[in-house]
Parts: C-alpha cells; structure tokens; sequence
C-alpha cells in the first residue's frame, strides 16, 4: 500500500460529525504524547499533516484524514495525561468511546505504546475493554529510534508477558519510528491487505 494523497477530512467531537462518505476508517489512539499525530504524518510523508507537540495533550479532536480518496486514517485524542483537568479528561473519553464503539465504518485500532516503557496499566484496561467490545485492534510500538534493536526485542517480550495475564492470544504487534519511518511500510502493507478483504 503506497500513500500518494492524504488530505485533511474534518474534525469531530461525535459520530454524527464525522465526514459524509463511508469509508473504511483506520483509527490511531494510545496515551498522550506517545507520538500517535507524528506517525499519521510519517505514514503519509506529510510533515504537517496532524497537530503534533511536545506538551502532551494536543489532539482533543477526531481528526480524519482521507488517503488516496478511498479510506480514511484517524487521529485520536490521547488518554491518561495526568495534568490534564477531571472534566476535561472525562470529556476526552466520552469522545473517544463513543467513536470506537459506535463507528461502523471503524475497521481497525492502532493502539500506540511507547517502546521505552513497560506498557501500562491504563493500556491494559484500555485493551481489555476493546476485547469486551469486540473491536479489532493490533498494537504498533513507537518511538523505536531510542532502543536498540537487542533493547526492542527485550522490551516488547515483556510486554507479552504483561499482556498474557489478560489475553491467551497475542494481538498483532508492529514497531514505529516516526523520526527515522522505521516500520511503516509494514504498517501500510498491513493495511493494505486488511482493506483487499473488505
Ligand atoms: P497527543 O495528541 O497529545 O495525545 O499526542 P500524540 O500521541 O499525538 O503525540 P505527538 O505525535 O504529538 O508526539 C509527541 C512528541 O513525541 C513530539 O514531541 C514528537 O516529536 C515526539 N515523537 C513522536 N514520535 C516520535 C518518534 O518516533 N521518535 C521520536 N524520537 N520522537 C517522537
Ligand atoms: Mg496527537
């Protein structure tokens, strides 16, 4: 799968807002700041494409980006900035489960973990909680230019081993760099053949 046109589609708090045209929709979420606006934009070679920052906590928004005008990619707000108000953080997660749950254009989730940390208790129930909707969804690892490959490996095995206290069956695990593009085309391939059996 080769991006050749990305366009910006529109900004939503809610389903009904979404753009017009059913297309398949490929969702990006994970915790604030783990780079999930950065990949969206190294994915589609398109530098300003999605707001990024340092200051965790910028994409407040459903943001759809429409590639190749035929599907789309989605930005989510992110969750579990802890500086971030109760009520603001409360409504960040209205919009956030009411798109995941109810979008019936919604195809796959792409659950952003930085590939420094032991993933954490809030991605775990974040992930259970697709398991219990049934939403498909694979995990794609970011921020791979600061591990070695041996640190990576060693990282992501753990990872595993936190997630088979949950899950007997490992979900689809990708690794990212938005810095060096390391991963995408993997990532796109994926996509690719997701998008041939629909
Ligand atoms: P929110 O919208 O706040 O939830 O954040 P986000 O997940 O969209 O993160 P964003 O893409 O805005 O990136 C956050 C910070 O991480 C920025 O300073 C990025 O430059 C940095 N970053 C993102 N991806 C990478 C990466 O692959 N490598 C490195 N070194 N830095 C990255
Ligand atoms: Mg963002």
């Amino acid at each position: 799968m080769k991006i050749s046109d990305a366009q910006f589609a529109g900004s939503s708090t809610k389903i009904s807002e979404k753009p017009k045209r059913r297309l398949s929709e490929f969702a990006f979420i994970g915790r604030s700041n783990v780079g999930k606006s950065s990949l969206i934009n190294t994915l589609c070679n398109k530098k300003k494409l999605a707001k990024t920052s340092g200051t965790p906590g910028k994409t407040r928004l459903i943001n759809h980006f429409l590639i190749n005008d035929s599907w789309y990619l989605v930005d989510l707000p992110g969750y579990g900035y802890a500086k971030m108000s109760k009520t603001e953080k409360a409504k960040l997660t209205t919009i956030i489960n009411n798109y995941i749950i109810h979008s019936e254009e919604l195809i796959q989730l792409f659950v952003l973990v930085d590939c420094r940390h032991d993933i954490q208790q809030i991605d775990i129930d974040f992930i259970n909680q697709l398991g219990s909707n049934q939403i498909p969804f694979s995990i794609i690892y970011t921020k791979t230019d600061k591990l070695s490959q041996t640190a990576l490996n060693k990282q992501i095995e753990k990872n595993k081993e936190i997630l088979s206290e949950w899950w007997e069956e490992m979900p689809l695990m990708f690794t990212s760099s938005s810095s060096t593009g390391n991963g995408c085309e993997e990532i796109l391939e994926y996509i690719g053949s997701v998008l041939k059996t629909i």
